[in-house]
C-alpha cells in the first residue's frame, strides 16, 4: 500500500533519528593536538547503538552522482576567496586553464585538510584536469612564500601578520621552491599566486555559475559522480561526502 505524505514524512524522520543515533568517532587527524593521539579514545558504552557507516544526518545530503559544484554547495566552506581569485584571473586575461586552477587552488582548505593544502588540492583534482593545472595547484603551496618581481608578486603582507616577521619556510619548502623555479610550468603556478587574493573584497559577489563553461571545458567530470568513479582520488571525495564514516 502506498504511504501517505504524513507517513512518508514520519518515515523520513524516523530514518533521520536512527542515523543521529549512530556513534560518531572522529578521525585522529580531527583531534590530534587537542588530544594526544597516543592515548586510547575515551569510549562511551555502545548501548546497542550502531557506528556511523554512511551519511551523517547533521550534513546536507549530497546527490548520488555529485558534481564538482555540488561539493562547493554542500561540503565546502565559503568559496568567496577562490571565486574572487578566479574572477581576477579572468580579468587579467590569463588562459582558461589558469582560471580553473585559481577556482580549484584552495579546495582542500575549504573542504578537506589545511596543512599542505596545495598538495591535497592538486591530488583531489589530478585525475580530472590537465597535468599542468594540477602541477600548478600543487606548487602554489610553496611559491606563495617567495617573491617574484618579474611577475609583480611580493611576499604577502598578511603572512607577516599571520606568521610573524621572522617566519622562514622550512628547508624542504625552500628545496621544493628551487625545483619548481626550474620547471617548464613555473609560470602557470606563479600565475595562481599572482591572482591569489590575500584580502577579500566584501563588496564583490561572484557566483559559481560564472565558471560553468570553464569547468565544463577543462574539468573532466566523471559520469559516476566524484567519489564513485574509481579514480586514484575517488576515496578522498568520498571522505568529504561521508566525513564521519567509521571505516
Ligand atoms: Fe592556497
Ligand atoms: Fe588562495
Amino acid at each position: 500500500m502506498a504511504m501517505t505524505s504524513l507517513e512518508r514524512a514520519e518515515a523520513a524522520e524516523h530514518a533521520m533519528s536512527q542515523e543521529l543515533d549512530r556513534i560518531v568517532v572522529k578521525s585522529v587527524i580531527y583531534t590530534s593536538g587537542e588530544r594526544d593521539p597516543r592515548e586510547p579514545l575515551p569510549r562511551q558504552p555502545d548501548q546497542g547503538k550502531l557506528y556511523m557507516m554512511g551519511h551523517d544526518a547533521r550534513l546536507p545530503r549530497m546527490p548520488e552522482k555529485p558534481t564538482l559544484f555540488d561539493f562547493y554547495k554542500y561540503r565546502f566552506g565559503p568559496s568567496t576567496h577562490v571565486l574572487q581569485s578566479a574572477r581576477l584571473a579572468k580579468k587579467n586575461g590569463v588562459s582558461e586553464k589558469i582560471v580553473l586552477a585559481c577556482l580549484l587552488h584552495d579546495i582542500s582548505v575549504m573542504g578537506f585538510i589545511r596543512a599542505d593544502h596545495g598538495y591535497w588540492s592538486a591530488q583531489l583534482v589530478e585525475p580530472y584536469v590537465d597535468e599542468e593545472v594540477s602541477w600548478a595547484i600543487r606548487h602554489h603551496q610553496v611559491l606563495r612564500f617567495f617573491a617574484d618581481k618579474s611577475f609583480g608578486y611580493k611576499y604577502p603582507d598578511s603572512y607577516v601578520r599571520l606568521f610573524g616577521a621572522d617566519y622562514q619556510p622550512e628547508p624542504y619548502v625552500q628545496e621544493a621552491y628551487k625545483r619548481a623555479r626550474e620547471h617548464k610550468w613555473y609560470e602557470t603556478s606563479r600565475l595562481i599566486t599572482v591572482n591569489d587574493l590575500y584580502a577579500f573584497d566584501p563588496n564583490v559577489h561572484v557566483e559559481l555559475e560564472e565558471f560553468t563553461d570553464v569547468v565544463g571545458r577543462h574539468f573532466r567530470q566523471p559520469k559516476e559522480g566524484l567519489g564513485f568513479d574509481a579514480s586514484p582520488s575517488a576515496h578522498m571525495w568520498r571522505t568529504m561526502i561521508y566525513p564521519t564514516k567509521y571505516l
